[in-house]
């Protein structure tokens, strides 16, 4: 039988740099196409979480297609072409599409051959861009990602979204530790942003009791700018920063799929990274907030309701990502004494995925981090567990190498612990 302990190197970020591509703004974009290729990568693309906001369509008929479309219809924001055609016989088409454009219209080309002095030409000729065939979904979205770069030119900061299998199981626990791992790990500015604004635990965990928060930042989408983010945030450390839940039930909360918006767009401009502690519910504005961030972590416990609700979520963020990372499974309150449990096996069969870390059940540990409003790491700073929180800080954070505290084999000495009291 297979060890169900057995310990495989957490993936790093598969394909960082499509995880990096700006979303697309709200824009129109038609594409003419000459290959079923084409138009299956352009309608893969729009499928893409980065072009929610698009609204695209994909045409057969190339360049004469277009030019004959556009004779009767106004040009949306960007046109993609793709065209066998090359040198003179192109540059007459595109005088002629030309002729019908309007003068905001973007167009960018997909050809077939690579020819720098056609490029060249083409760029002279006011054409955003030219890339040779073989074209993927991830090209188109990243090439019309580009056309849009200095609308938003500041750098682009990551965002990491903590959700939970079921409620308790330490979903946000896990999140504010990682915050911290992340803030004292890598030299970056790190945001933690609690979302379960009735009852978000955030404040506590960080003894502190900010007057503003995450409720300014919906309530008052318009003043939000980078200035404004500063003033609602609390300072934990020199690096780590909060957005705190009110955590008041003074009037009932409805929130809209989009009323987090603005904080997304203004976290990314302005944050490095940035940890969404999300509460457990299935509502339009979680699904809004799974697509928008560039990681998800999914803490489950080892029971039967977790593994159900954690291949539902599975599901539904693959079918929602599918040019994504899946989510990165983290097995929590692992081992508690005389508790029937699940293996990481059983996990793995149903998720298809490993868990990148199991952390143990410990009332102790936990309980003196809660009650002390204190991190693990600044309680225990050798505890096992912190070189956990260390692994999912760097597996999430897509940034390489080994963070500081977290030796490569963290995890070895406490999974042959585990085993052997489990007998
Ligand atoms: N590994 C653990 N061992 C013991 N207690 C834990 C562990 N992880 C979390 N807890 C405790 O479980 C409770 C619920 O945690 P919380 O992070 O609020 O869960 P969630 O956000 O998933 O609802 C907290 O009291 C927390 O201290
Ligand atoms: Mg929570």
């Amino acid at each position: 039988m297979s060890d169900p302990y057995s310990y495989e190197e957490p993936p790093v970020a598969q394909d960082a740099s499509a995880l990096m591509i700006r979303a697309v703004p709200r824009i129109s974009l038609q594409a003419f196409c000459e290959t079923a290729q084409m138009i299956e990568a352009v309608q893969e693309a729009a499928a893409d979480r980065r072009m929610a906001k698009a609204h695209v369509k994909a045409f057969p008929g190339g360049l004469a297609g277009a030019i004959d479309f556009f004779e009767s219809a106004p040009t949306p924001n960007v046109i993609l072409l793709e065209t066998r055609m090359a040198g003179e016989q192109l540059l007459a088409g595109l005088d002629e599409l030309a002729g019908h454009c309007d003068p905001g219209t973007k167009v960018v080309i997909i050809g077939h051959t690579n020819d720098v002095w056609l490029y060249r030409e083409l760029l002279r000729r006011g054409i955003s861009d030219y890339v040779a065939m073989p074209v993927d979904a991830m090209d188109v979205v990243r090439v019309i990602s580009d056309l849009y770069a200095d609308e938003t030119a500041a750098p682009l900061g990551r965002a990491i979204a903590f959700v939970s299998a079921r409620g308790g199981v330490g979903s946000s626990t896990i999140a504010h530790n990682v915050a911290w791992s992340m803030s004292t790990t890598f030299d970056a500015a790190t945001v933690l942003a609690d979302f379960d604004l009735p009852f978000g635990t955030a404040n506590l965990d960080f003894n502190q009791d900010p007057a503003q928060g995450i409720g300014d930042a919906i309530s008052q989408p318009d003043r939000l700018d980078d200035t404004f983010l500063d003033r609602i945030l609390a300072k934990c450390t020199d690096k780590l920063s909060l957005l705190a839940a009110p955590a008041t039930l003074d009037k009932p909360l409805d929130l809209h799929a989009d009323d987090f918006e603005k904080l997304y767009e203004v976290m990314r401009k302005n944050v490095p990274l940035a940890i969404y502690d999300l509460p457990h519910q299935w509502s339009g504005w979680m699904r809004r907030a799974l697509i928008e961030v560039d990681e998800i972590v999914l803490v489950a416990a080892p029971d039967l309701a977790c593994l159900r609700n954690a291949k539902n979520l599975f599901d539904a963020i693959r079918q929602s990502r599918p040019n994504d990372a899946p989510p990165r499974l983290v097995l929590n309150q692992v081992g508690l004494p005389k508790r029937p449990e699940l293996d990481p096996a059983d996990f793995r069969a149903a998720l298809g995925a490993d868990p990148i870390a199991v952390i143990p059940f410990d009332a102790e540990l936990f309980g003196s981090a809660s009650n002390g409003g204190q991190m693990i790491a600044e309680i225990a700073p050798r505890h096992e567990i912190v070189s956990q929180f260390d692994v999912i800080a760097q597996v999430t954070s897509g940034r390489g190498g080994v963070p500081r505290r977290a030796k490569k084999s963290a995890l070895i000495p406490f999974l042959d612990k585990l085993k052997l009291s489990k007998g």
